[in-house]
């Protein structure tokens, strides 16, 4: 069918989990240290091997086009004040394509990714979550599109979670495995407590076959009352194979507070410019709280 070429990167949520931060600010827009959210997410696009990337807004749409745009006035002062490894930073993403489109109500994950079907066209594609962020040797994208060519199928990225947190999760029933490449029974967006059927968590990447917009087409409504991305991927698992891929790489879950804190310590020790002091001050405030724990 083709090779992946385009990746959709929804992020026209509403960010409650961080409000109010996220009142006028989309929450791919959070720093990580000193980069947003979703550069990182773009980063691993084009480490994949992705050429054409289109991001769904929402609110706060100006933030994250004027981010990946070029600010000439700010080149030029960087260039004037010989900062050039900001400058480099600042290009980071500027061997991709951007385009934008708008999500004007958050219906939920799967009208989002629905929202950029003429963009698609007839093609498998990818789409990655800003809201989490995944490290390893490998970009975890370029894990699933490696395995897309080898099935010419969708293929869903997953990791284990733990029994008390499948029901924040969409969670496969999985049959017979290859490797880490799972045959699946069902996806199912949510269990309820107790009745998961696997610890197989989706964790924010997938590459999907274009058929998949028939299903988000129906505009059907799931979990929470929103259209899920997850109950689309069960329909086109009905009508053609959908395969899981258990993906090497460490998972940062950015989409919440204590995760979102969590990553930001582990890549602020990891920082060349700031790690040595960030591990003097956490060793301070631990032997703080130590002592006054003591008292
Ligand atoms: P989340 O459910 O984690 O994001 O969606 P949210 O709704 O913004 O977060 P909370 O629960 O209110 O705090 C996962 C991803 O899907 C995007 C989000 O931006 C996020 O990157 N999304 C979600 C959309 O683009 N549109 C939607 O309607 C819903």
């Amino acid at each position: 069918m083709g090779k992946v070429r385009k990746a959709i990167i929804p992020a026209a949520g509403m960010g409650t989990r961080f409000l109010p931060a996220t009142k006028a600010m989309p929450k791919e827009m959070l720093p990580i240290v000193d980069r947003p959210t979703i550069e990182y997410v773009v980063q691993e696009a084009i480490e994949s091997g992705i050429e054409d990337i289109i991001i769904v807004t929402g609110k706060g749409k100006r933030a994250i086009e004027d981010h990946f745009d070029t600010n000439f006035e700010l080149e030029e002062n960087l260039i004037k004040k010989g900062k050039f490894d900001l400058l480099e930073k600042i290009n980071k993403s500027a061997n991709v394509e951007i385009h934008y489109i708008r999500q004007k109500e958050a219906k939920g994950l799967g009208h989002a990714v629905w929202c950029a079907r003429k963009f698609i066209g007839h093609e498998p594609f990818a789409v990655l979550l800003g809201d989490d962020i995944v490290q390893g040797e490998q970009p975890c994208l370029k894990q699933l599109m490696q395995q897309y060519e080898e099935t010419e199928s969708s293929i869903i990225g997953v990791q284990r979670v733990g029994d008390d947190e499948t029901q924040r999760y969409g969670i496969i029933d999985p049959m017979a495995n290859e490797g880490r490449r799972y045959q699946v029974r069902h996806f199912v967006e949510k269990p309820e407590r107790g009745t998961a059927p696997s610890n197989l968590a989706i964790m924010g990447r997938y590459v999907l076959t274009p058929e998949i917009f028939d299903f988000l087409g129906k505009h059907e409504k799931g979990a929470g009352g929103e259209i899920q991305l997850t109950d689309a991927i069960q329909k086109l698992n009905e009508l053609q194979h959908v395969f899981a891929y258990e993906f090497e790489g460490k998972r940062y879950d950015v989409g919440e507070k204590l995760g979102f804190l969590k990553t930001t310590v582990e890549f602020a020790l990891n920082n060349e410019e700031i790690g040595e002091d960030v591990l003097e001050m956490l060793k301070e405030l631990i032997f703080k709280n130590e002592e006054v724990r003591d008292n």
